[in-house]
């Protein structure tokens, strides 16, 4: 799929073939989607559980299930558990020069082995290291971004995904081993969808010009419409929901599952 209608495309899917599994292959091309993630300091933020859900026990099924998180996990075949490493500091100093030897970074931009350990490390990367609220921000953001690329590569494959909060991370510690400097972050659960790609319609947004600035924050962005069109053309900006099947997609998809209608 054409990157513009991936972003497009994408929604957060809730109904998923629960007799469906998802290939490794394409779990494989989502992790390496979010590894290629950009990332601040070129450091290993984050971490991913990749777990089947027939692997998972009824007990910690249960604990995961919250008030917006519990029909998609008796639905969706895999269950991705996101966290960072409070160790992605370690190694940052080689990591940075490693993109100095790459010539990613080069003296041009004031880059060289010297700046990291002499300055960067000393006066900006260890006062980051020593902040909790500091590493629990980047952590947590640069996750994000590295989840993002994920989110669309599902979509790009032909799966369902959706992102949701991670209830009882003391219990999937507990029952897969999760390291102590693992913080949890999102629960992904991915399958094959079971409704209209479509979803019902691309989910609403508020223009550009209540969101984003030109010049100073009184001057909206104002969009170029031939520009929009081109987006509408080309799959980013989508018809936008509710389809008028929609209510009995979900009415129907409801009773196969026996939930409340
Ligand atoms: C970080 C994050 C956490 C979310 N957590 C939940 C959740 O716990 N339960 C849920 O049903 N949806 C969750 N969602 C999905 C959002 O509710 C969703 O983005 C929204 O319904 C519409 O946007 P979309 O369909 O374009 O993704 C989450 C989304 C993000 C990005």
């Amino acid at each position: 799929m054409e990157f513009k209608r991936v972003v497009g495309t994408r929604r957060s899917v809730r109904w998923l073939k629960p007799w469906r599994q998802v290939e490794r292959e394409k779990i494989q091309v989502m992790l390496e989607a979010a590894n290629r993630a950009s990332r601040s300091m070129n450091a290993d933020y984050p971490r991913a559980l990749v777990v089947n859900r027939d692997q998972v026990s009824s007990e910690i099924r249960e604990s995961l299930r919250n008030p917006t998180t519990s029909v998609e996990l008796d639905l969706a075949p895999t269950y991705i558990f996101w966290y960072f490493d409070l160790g992605y500091v370690d190694g940052v100093q080689d990591r940075l020069k490693e993109l100095v030897d790459q010539h990613a970074l080069s003296p041009s931009h004031g880059w060289s082995h010297a700046y990291v350990d002499s300055f960067l490390w000393p006066q900006v990367l260890k006062p980051i290291a020593d902040n909790m609220m500091a590493l629990m921000f980047m952590g947590a953001t640069e996750t994000g971004i590295a989840i993002c690329n994920s989110l669309n590569a599902a979509v790009d494959q032909g799966l369902g995904t959706c992102l949701h909060a991670f209830t009882a991370p003391e219990k999937v510690k507990q029952a897969f081993g999760v390291p102590d400097t693992w913080i949890p972050v999102w629960l992904q659960l991915v399958g094959y969808p079971l409704e209209e790609p479509e979803a019902g319609g691309q989910r609403p947004r508020r223009p550009l010009n209540k969101l984003f600035f030109e010049g100073n924050c009184d001057t909206p962005w104002e969009e170029d419409l031939e520009v929009t069109e081109s987006l509408k053309q080309d799959g980013m900006i989508q018809a936008p929901g509710p389809f008028s099947y929609r209510e009995e997609e979900v009415r129907m998809l409801s009773q196969m599952f026996g939930l409340p209608r």
